[in-house]
């Protein structure tokens, strides 16, 4: 039986990007419109939760009327509206959640709290007009990796709703794209460290860097991960008398740190996907746009005929048509949200790794 058409209107705003989007059944983005804060947080190296949550609320209109204008659609014509509601910065969340609460209060349509992490593990199946690879959709169950700047977990998706999403194992403590981050500023390469760092790397050699760095917890068999002790290496190197003088030798210890980390991530990936006999995998968030990550990952899967699905990089970073899909197939569960909905700083997966303490 074919589901009846949908239209959805997804609103993100729960860390540095106001974003709105609208998408349609089957995953199709009609508009996608994302406005970065990036320029307002990096004079301080990272997100400052005050300067976000006022930014959200200069642009969270414009952002939707744009999304909805851009789609050729009026408000009238949405079949519902999904806000991002957990996890984030409380504050930046409540932007999102009251707008979206106002139009479903003024429109009538149903609503739908999202929770971020599914929208980043489902971003997968949306289909934008120009990418190509679109029709390679990956089938449920598969194993999910998740890395972006606040979450890093690999889990066990058995379909797309949060009840069907099992955590496997997730960080102890800094998100990968945290140390990136964190990193970053210490070597002055500025914020968000992610794609400096990943454009160094690639023309630096890890062999040359003078210091060794190893794949945090690579040979336990768990499937936890842990940053912040690679993070105080490289801190204490940089402070050091090898600390990088040229450009080459800040390349090469770039190279290094993300040699460490994407081993890491590759063969916990493909640990977690052997253990539960699976031969499909999905990467998302916003480190999934790394270069080294995305080719390493390939050649592993490919050697094991295990099938890789990572989405194009407009939809590994935030933004708001990965909550208009998550959205529209809770709504299509027949979940609604009432207009109590509120935001929170903790997801709605079960988490089965504790920071700092590790596995429940
Ligand atoms: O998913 P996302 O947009 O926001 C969160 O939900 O956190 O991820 C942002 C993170 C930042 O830490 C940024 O440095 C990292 O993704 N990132 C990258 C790359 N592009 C973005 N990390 C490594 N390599 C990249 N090319
Ligand atoms: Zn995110």
């Amino acid at each position: 039986m074919l589901a009846a058409p949908m239209l959805v209107l997804g609103i993100e705003s729960s860390c540095d990007e106001t974003a709105a989007a609208v998408v349609s059944h089957e995953g199709q983005v009609l508009s996608d419109v994302v406005r970065s804060q990036i320029a307002a947080h990096a004079p301080y190296g990272g997100v400052v939760p005050e300067i976000a949550a006022r930014d959200h609320m200069r642009a969270v209109v414009p952002v939707i009327e744009q999304a909805l204008g851009d789609a050729g659609l009026s408000l009238r014509e949405l079949d519902g509206i999904a806000v991002t509601c957990r996890p984030g910065l409380v504050g930046a969340l409540l932007v999102g959640v009251q707008a979206a609460k106002g139009l479903a209060f003024a429109t009538g349509k149903p609503l739908v709290g999202v929770d971020h992490l599914v929208g980043h593990l489902l971003s997968v199946f949306l289909r934008r007009p120009d990418d190509r690879a679109a029709s390679r959709m990956p089938e449920f169950p598969f194993v999910g990796l998740l890395v972006s700047g606040g979450h890093t977990a690999l889990y066990f998706c058995e379909g797309p709703l949060s009840a069907q999403i099992h955590e496997l194992g997730a960080t102890r403590d800094d998100a990968v794209g945290e140390a990136y981050d964190k990193i970053a500023k210490l070597l002055g390469l500025g914020y968000p460290g992610g794609p400096v760092v990943d454009r160094l790397a690639a023309s630096g050699q890890a062999a040359r860097a003078p210091i060794e760095l190893a794949s945090p917890m690579a040979q336990r068999d768990s499937l936890e991960f842990s940053f912040s002790g690679i993070k105080s290496a490289l801190a204490r190197h940089a402070a050091g008398p090898h600390a990088p003088k040229t450009e080459q030798e800040l390349a090469d210890l770039c190279a290094a740190f993300q040699r460490a980390i994407v081993r890491t991530l590759v063969s916990k990936t493909v640990r977690a996907a052997r253990k539960l006999d699976l031969s499909r995998v999905v990467v998302a968030g916003g480190v999934a746009a790394n270069r080294e990550l995305r080719a390493r990952m390939a050649e592993a899967c490919a050697a094991r005929e295990m099938d890789l699905f990572v989405p194009p990089l407009q939809s590994c970073t935030d933004n708001g048509a990965m909550i208009a899909y998550a959205g529209l197939v809770q709504l299509r569960a027949g979940e609604r949200a009432l207009l109590d909905l509120g935001p929170s700083t903790v997801t709605s997966l079960p988490q089965l790794t504790r920071k700092g303490r590790g596995r429940r």
